[in-house]
């Protein structure tokens, strides 16, 4: 029988397994996908890592959407890139000339926007809507919000399942822009928010790292604004002199 000393090591030695961070480095929104179906097979293992999110009391407020349709990927289509057209048109037309991050970022958002049906699948993650324990009851007016805090980890977890598997994916949430005649499109009843849309395909590209700020250069020791200088802005670890 094995000790517990030994099964805490394992357990050490599984949370260490570059695999998973090597995953979790090159999760990047993928906007160019192969038109080539999806197996249903691959879809449910992502689905299935999506279920095991937290979420507040363990109620698993998410529900899943998968659309393949042409007429509906149309649709869906042509209002994503009228939406984005009337939020960030202006500004997109403005940068047009200018390189850098947030320019490239725009046309790679645009060029998405234009060619939207031609991902294999949208998937939809919607959420039982909730008023969060904290809003008082004479407070809770109107339609309850979704849980957020439970729907993104959720998402998360297709994203990073999506990778494993080889699927190329991005959260995408301009659809909330015409959720109202979405969810009627999609038969979706009112007590159910769509949250996020996940255009799921095999990538053209490859999976490259993201980039990030290193949580070095963010964090605080024990009091706000005392940086931790065990770590210098790379989170490379500093050798004390
Ligand atoms: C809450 C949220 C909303 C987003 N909405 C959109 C969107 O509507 N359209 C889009 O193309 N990308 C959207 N993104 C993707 C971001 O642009 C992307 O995650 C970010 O630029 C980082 O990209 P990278 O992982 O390739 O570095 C969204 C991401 C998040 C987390």
């Amino acid at each position: 029988m094995r000790s517990t000393e030994n099964t805490k090591l394992e357990a050490i030695e599984v949370a260490d397994d570059p695999g998973f961070f090597e995953i979790l480095s090159t999760t990047r929104a993928m906007r160019r996908l192969r038109p080539d179906p999806v197996p249903m097979r691959l879809l449910r293992r992502v689905l299935e890592a999506g279920t095991k999110a937290p979420s507040g009391l363990n109620s698993q407020p998410w529900e899943f959407l998968v659309v393949r349709e042409s007429e509906s990927k149309r649709w869906i289509q042509e209002n994503y890139l009228r939406v984005a057209t009337e939020r960030f048109g202006a500004l997109r037309d403005s940068l047009s000339n200018e390189d850098g991050p947030f320019p490239r970022l725009l046309r790679n958002v645009f060029r998405q926007a234009a060619s939207l049906h031609e991902a294999p699948v949208l998937l939809f993650v919607c959420s039982h809507r909730d008023w969060p324990f904290w809003v008082a009851d004479e407070d809770r007016v109107g339609v309850a919000p979704p849980p957020y805090g439970a729907i993104f980890p959720c998402v998360q977890n297709i994203l990073l399942a999506c990778r494993a598997v080889g699927l190329g994916s991005l959260v995408t949430t301009m659809h909330r822009m015409f959720e109202t005649e979405l969810a009627e499109h999609l038969g979706v009843p009112q007590e159910i928010a769509v949250v996020a849309m996940l255009p799921i395909g095999f990538p053209t590209g490859r999976f490259g790292p993201v980039r990030r700020t290193p949580a070095a250069a963010l964090t605080h020791l024990e009091r706000w604004g005392s940086p931790d200088v065990s770590c210098d802005v790379r989170g490379v670890e500093v050798t004390p002199s």
